[in-house]
């Protein structure tokens, strides 16, 4: 039989599923892509490198609808801020805030800024922008720049920031946490994730936490965020004026969530570290390879990071003497499609041969 539009079984979205953890309410109309639910991925290679029979899950936030977490955030952001009578959206953005915003802001029927800086979008994030139809404003300046901007146009009610100052982004980004736990049936051992503006290590804190007061959970997991080392501010405690790295999602230097990101960090008894720019690099590579994972740099901070807590003696956490039987998990923010630039350059040794099946077999080697 014909199911009627509502019936249908299709994925539903954060805010249907997790309801009565989120601000809102049965007049909110909710503005959904059908965000969430991702792959919590068990990954036998990783776990293989941390040994003591550890197991180590890889959630893959990378198959959301516009290819990052910021979309669990962003349908709570964007339902209330409808709720609310807002006209239009506004955020600064490394590339997938911008994205998401857009998106959002298309499927309500209303206009989205976006605040950039100029020249250091990943291509994928600032083509996804351009499609949905936001308006994009390049500045010549950092993020944390077109942040500070965005801060005095935002007025609150007609044109509502939707970066993660917002506190609906925070409450929609903490249901990462409940699928978590909802598939592992406990909070892990430990959560690695990169730290940019650090809202999202808040928002996983929170929900952790949320969880547990709801006895869905009996503990907690230790945080460990993970900076790239040209832009670490939370690390070094101290402003970095001119953040550099090649994950362009995390290059920022004075992160918004500064003060609750070393609360979560300091009450789960976790830590926050550096990577470098080779370590992002090869870990990208290494996850594609060996997992079949793609994911882009800034999220590739937290599979170097757990590389980092294996086998260096200077790690802020190392995992050589930790329990048996822990259970890690990485969230990976965003899909490697986005930001192809760095690969694209690898593969330009890629020469055809002509078509015959002798010099196919050669090529090939065989
Ligand atoms: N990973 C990716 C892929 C990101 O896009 C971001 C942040 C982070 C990690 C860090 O998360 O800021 O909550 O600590 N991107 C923002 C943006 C800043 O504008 O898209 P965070």
């Amino acid at each position: 039989m014909r199911s009627t539009t509502s019936e249908l079984r299709q994925s539903r979205g954060v805010i249907e599923h997790y309801r009565q953890y989120l601000p809102v309410s049965a007049s909110t109309s909710i503005v959904s892509l059908g965000e969430g639910n991702t792959p919590l991925i068990y990954c036998p290679h990783l776990s293989k490198r941390v040994g003591r029979v550890c197991e180590v899950f890889v959630k893959n936030e990378g198959v959301n609808p516009t290819g990052s977490f910021k979309d669990r955030g962003m349908t709570v952001a964007v339902s209330k801020a409808i709720e609310r009578g807002a006209k239009a959206l506004i955020c600064a953005s490394t590339g997938n805030t911008s994205a998401s915003a857009a998106a959002y802001a298309a499927r309500a029927g209303i206009s989205c800024i976006v605040i950039l800086p100029a020249g250091k979008i990943a291509t994928g994030k600032l083509l996804q922008a351009f499609a949905y139809g936001a308006k994009i404003v390049a500045v010549d300046g950092s993020f944390d720049d077109a942040l500070r901007i965005v801060r005095e146009l935002g007025d609150g009610r007609d044109l509502v920031i939707v970066n993660s100052i917002n506190p609906d982004r925070i409450a929609g980004q903490k249901t990462g946490a409940f699928e978590i736990v909802d598939v592992l049936g406990d909070a892990p051992d430990f959560h690695l994730l990169p730290v940019g503006n650090a809202g999202n290590i808040t928002a996983y804190w929170a929900g952790y936490r949320a969880y547990e007061r709801h006895q869905k959970s009996t503990k907690l997991p230790a945080m460990i965020g993970f900076q790239a080392a040209g832009a670490a501010p939370i690390f070094h405690n101290r402003i970095i004026e001119k953040p550099e790295t090649i994950a362009s999602a995390i290059r920022i230097g004075n992160p918004a969530s500064w003060k609750q990101a070393r609360a979560a960090i300091a009450e789960s008894q976790g830590a926050i570290d550096t990577v470098s720019d080779e370590e992002i690099f090869a870990a990208q590579g290494w996850l594609a390879k060996h997992e079949g994972i793609f994911i882009e740099p800034a999220s590739a901070a937290a599979i170097a990071g757990l590389f980092k807590c294996c086998d260096s003696n200077d790690a802020a956490c190392s995992f050589q003497k930790i329990p048996e039987a822990s259970r890690i998990v990485c969230t990976v923010t965003g899909h490697g499609l986005k930001d192809p630039d760095a690969i694209i350059q690898q593969m330009n040794g890629l020469k055809p041969v002509a078509p015959t099946v002798s010099d196919v077999r050669r090529a090939i080697g065989l």
